[in-house]
């Protein structure tokens, strides 16, 4: 069987479309394994992965260690709340620290763009982005698509519309990235202010009228707000955001069409959707989050393979 053509899982930007295929023909199988009473496999017995941790979690963090698990890797958690980074310790010292311990994986989130990248090429080590400041979330990006691919059972020529804070959103950059290499139509949708100026050289639609983007879309993924990214207000005020680019239940019932309702999380209810839209039966942000297991259990067991192919 051919593996990735990658060694590190930086970003969705360096994967093919075979690749991405290969993600989810993989999760597929541990889809399965994850439903049976013994949701465990011993496939990577003799792997030890690091879960780096530099900025909060909750789903990405649970959601890998649960996938190394299920694959029976032996684990080690960080978290930099705790360690000795607050004693000036570098990115690179912490990091070959941990592998002088025999670590053959890095799974790493840090508020830094370009974080994973710079420690692909600095450390000895196969390197999986978890999200790296506005850059990437390679991870979610697979999961929204696998998500998508499992509700409307294809990617190919369907309409998504990537809705709220573009400029800040590395959900929004990988999911563009993995949506149009799958070979779906892709617009955002938000205001003037959180669009990004380089949008044009992406080849996506642009649309600030919500109505208007949803009438257009077979699927809407509503974007959090990233106010912990802002250092000056991008618009007047959260009410008026939500005005004009919130999605309550009344207006879901008005568009044309039946649409499929996409979140990262986490959610702020209330801003970018209401409770009755998160939990409709139009919503798989709990299917997105399930999904995320299967994704990610495929990612380390095919670049475990590649470091035992290598060996
Ligand atoms: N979707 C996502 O990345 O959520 P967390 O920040 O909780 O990991």
């Amino acid at each position: 069987m051919a593996g990735l053509s990658v060694k590190h899982l930086v970003g969705i930007k360096e994967l093919s479309k075979e690749d991405i295929n290969l993600i989810f023909q993989t999760a597929d199988n541990f889809k399965s394994v994850i439903n049976r009473p013994i949701k465990k496999v011993p496939s990577l017995r003799d792997i030890t992965i690091a879960n780096l941790f530099f900025e909060n979690s909750t789903r990405t963090r649970l959601s890998f260690e649960l996938a190394e698990k299920r694959l029976s890797a032996d684990i080690v958690n960080f978290s930099a709340a705790s360690s000795s980074l607050k004693k000036g310790e570098t990115l690179i010292d912490t990091v070959n620290n941990i592998l002088a311990m025999k670590v053959d994986m890095v799974v790493m989130r840090h508020p830094n763009p370009g974080a994973a990248k710079f420690l692909s090429e600095h450390v000895d080590s196969r390197i999986v982005n978890a999200g790296d400041g506005s850059h990437e979330h390679p991870t979610q990006a697979l999961l929204d698509s696998y998500s998508i691919r499992e509700e409307l059972g294809e990617v190919k020529d369907k309409k998504v519309v990537i809705v709220g804070d573009i400029t800040h959103s590395r959900v929004a950059l990988s999911n563009i990235f993995c949506l149009k290499k799958l070979g779906a139509e892709v617009m955002v949708c938000g205001p003037a202010t959180l669009i990004p100026k380089y949008i044009d050289e992406l080849g996506v639609k642009v649309e600030y009228d919500l109505r208007k983007a949803l009438e257009w879309c077979d699927v809407a993924n509503m974007l959090r707000v990233q106010f912990e990214r802002m250092e000056v207000n991008y618009f007047p005020s959260i009410r008026e955001y939500t005005m004009l680019y919130g999605l309550d239940g009344d207006f879901l019932h008005s568009l044309p069409n039946k649409i499929v309702v996409m979140h990262p999380g986490p959610i702020n209810r209330g801003v970018e959707i209401t409770s009755d839209v998160a939990d409709s039966d139009q919503s798989i942000i709990l299917e997105q989050v399930e999904n995320g297991v299967a994704i990610r259990m495929a990612v380390i067991y095919l670049l475990a393979e590649k470091i035992k192919r290598e060996s």
